[in-house]
């Protein structure tokens, strides 16, 4: 494994850091998203945070920024929390300890091992969906990539395999055989270090490891939604319960279980924002946008806006942002979207 990984290992930016504070950005980036999409995002997080005192005393909202497109929002907000923490609790030393580090906000399991084998040297393991498929398939394990007997096998195996001299070097191997060669399909096992021991390779299916458990059912969902414009500025908003993108600024609207119109939109406006009239209503392509097993078409109306903003309780903030300030803000993909489509931003 060691050795394979000398030779193959990817030239990736946190590769080059022993700072633990770089490695946990960039383990947090690595959840739930692949290695090309988090490069230029991590760059540029590291450029305007690059260190504890840094992003401990910025601001949440431009945390949100630098993130933005990223998704999974809530990963940066825990971050954040996370690093303040340490920052204000710690005099800015990470604790070196598995538990100590999982007693911070955002690190789970996954992520103590990776800062503790990778940033501290200590024969920790860790198990992610990549190290999940490797393993389950070279010893030939049984069960779904999530069920629980499988995992506590999988960490009970993956401590015993740790290599005590180069833990991070062999968990990130793992990780690394799991991303490149070891795939979920089509696995490149002609190039596999340890294709002879392989039990899925042996029993000429590999792709059977994991086995793949149900799918959840796809569900549709429409959504209204409003580019409300006030001479050279756009209504958003912040809702305070929100299932998606809390703490975001968004567009106006909301989700429907029913075909989306122009007057459900409009009864939604005259109750949320009484203080506002409504004119000019132009229809915007419909865009889609898909979270989770969740398939969301927006609807959107373009309109002019006249009168006053009168506090809401079911919002936290709103505010009418020039039109130049969207691309740099922290918006919804799905939002992103409908502002595109209509030509309201790059
Ligand atoms: N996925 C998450 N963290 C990783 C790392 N350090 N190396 C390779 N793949 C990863």
């Amino acid at each position: 494994m060691l050795n394979w990984y000398e030779k193959n290992k990817r030239d990736l930016p946190w590769r080059h850091h022993s700072d633990p504070y770089a490695i946990w950005v960039s383990e947090i980036m690595l959840q739930q998203t692949q290695v090309a999409t988090v490069i230029p995002y991590y760059l540029r997080f590291l450029e305007r945070f690059p260190n504890m005192a840094s992003l401990a005393k910025a601001k949440e909202s431009e945390v949100l920024q630098y993130w933005s497109g990223l998704g999974y929002y809530r990963r940066a907000r825990l971050l954040h929390r996370g690093v303040q923490k340490v920052w204000q609790e710690n005099a800015g030393i990470l604790p070196q300890e598995i538990e100590s580090l999982k007693g911070l906000p955002g690190i789970g399991p996954y992520t103590a091992g990776a800062i503790a084998s990778i940033a501290f040297g200590q024969a920790a393991p860790l198990v992610d969906g990549n190290v999940v498929r490797v393993l389950s398939r070279y010893f030939g394990l049984k069960g779904h990539a999530k069920s629980p007997e499988l995992l506590r096998t999988l960490w009970e195996i993956a401590a015993i395999l740790v290599s005590p001299s180069r833990p991070g070097d062999f968990n990130q191997g793992l990780m690394e055989l799991g991303a490149t060669v070891c795939r979920t399909r089509l696995p490149a096992c002609e190039r596999c270090p340890l294709a002879k021991g392989c039990v899925a390779l042996n029993s000429q299916d590999p792709e059977a490891f994991p086995e793949t458990p149900p799918l959840p059912k796809t569900l549709k969902l429409t959504r209204l939604a409003a580019v409300a414009q006030r001479g050279e500025t756009i209504l958003l908003v912040q809702a305070q319960h929100q299932r998606w993108f809390q703490g975001l600024w968004g567009l106006p609207g909301e989700f429907l279980d029913r075909e989306a119109d122009d007057e459900g939109l409009l009864s939604h406006l005259s109750q949320a924002y009484p203080g506002l009239k409504f004119s000019r209503m132009v229809a915007l392509p419909a865009t889609r946008h898909a979270i989770t097993h969740h398939r969301i078409t927006t609807q959107a109306w373009s309109l002019q806006v006249s009168g006053k903003l009168t506090p809401n309780p079911s919002f936290k903030k709103m505010r009418f942002f020039p039109k130049g300030a969207l691309p740099s803000l922290a918006l919804p993909n799905f939002d992103r979207k409908v502002l595109q489509a209509g030509g309201f931003c790059p």
